[in-house]
């Protein structure tokens, strides 16, 4: 596997290879569920290539920028055991000039759920996966359905700024006892993981009501919200595919979106129906 940490020289790399590219972009901290887009890639594409980057751009003042976990060692281990082609590793002077031109996601989708949390955290994921587009060039592009927010946004300006890329949404890989991966879990204390698989027993709930026919969201909000009774609940809401909220449930059209906080740390979670 080849490591590389300038633009030029993972540019130069690219030139040589002769077919399609699959790129897994990420922040590291890698677990089963990254492993499952980079192996969806490896299917699916010639090459695989990696990048592992803490986009500071995406965090706002007073997250865990700082403390987001690290594990470069494991984290090149992981790729290369998986049978990845190439992993970007650039630094923050490589991705960031000085005065550069912004991009902005479309306020009505992404100033609301996560952005209404994050004000303008979609602005720095939109941005930094732009500029590795341009990088890698991919020819396709692997994003998990855990972020659905990020994932709607990023087809939205593949589509609005014609890129030559196509994205490939990849289902949410979750822990044996139902809680969705994330390099955030590593925050949680055995009582607070404990805490947190209410998230997502509570999407299995909405998942059993609808399947008994109930489609209207503030009856399976309130299912919900019972069950999260321990946890600060930041919001319960319904989607369609396009991000419009929702209170009747379409089944083949909807997302039901979570977000909560356990203790210090801020878990998503999702459910699309
Ligand atoms: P990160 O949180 O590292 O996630 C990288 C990719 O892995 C994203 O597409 C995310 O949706 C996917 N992923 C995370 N947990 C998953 C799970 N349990 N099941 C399936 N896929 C999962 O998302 C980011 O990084 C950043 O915002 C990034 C796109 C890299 C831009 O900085």
């Amino acid at each position: 596997m080849k490591i590389f940490n300038s633009i030029e020289d993972i540019k130069r790399y690219i030139k040589t290879l002769n077919g399609t590219i699959g790129f897994v972009p990420t922040m590291g901290a890698l677990h089963n569920g990254h492993l499952s887009l980079i192996n969806r890639s490896k299917e699916e594409c010639d090459f695989t290539i990696v990048s592992i980057f803490v986009n500071p751009t995406q965090f706002l003042p007073g997250e865990d920028l700082d403390k987001y976990p690290k594990k470069e060692l494991a984290d090149k281990k992981i790729c290369e055991l998986s049978g990845v082609d190439a992993l970007f590793m650039p630094t923050n002077e490589t991705i960031y000039n000085a005065i550069e031109p912004l991009i902005l996601a479309p306020s009505q989708k992404a100033y609301i759920l996560e952005g209404l949390n994050r004000p303008g955290h979609f602005d720095g994921v939109l941005r930094v996966v732009l500029k590795l587009f341009n990088i890698i060039s991919p020819t396709k592009a692997y994003f998990g359905k855990k972020d659905a927010q990020q994932l709607y946004l990023i087809q939205n300006m593949v589509s609005s700024l014609f890129l030559h890329v196509e994205i490939v949404p990849c289902e949410i890989v979750r822990d044996y006892d139902g809680l969705a991966l994330s390099s955030r879990n590593a925050y949680l204390s055995q009582s607070e993981r404990e805490e947190a698989l209410n998230i997502s027993k509570s999407l299995k709930l909405a998942s059993k009501a609808m399947m008994k026919g109930e489609l209207d969201f503030s009856k399976l909000r309130e299912i919900m919200r019972e069950n999260m009774k321990n946890l600060h609940v930041e919001y319960i809401e319904a989607v369609d595919r396009e991000f419009n909220k929702i209170e009747k449930i379409t089944l083949k059209n909807s997302i039901i979106l979570v977000a909560a906080r356990v203790g210090k740390t801020r878990l998503i979670d999702n459910l699309w129906v």
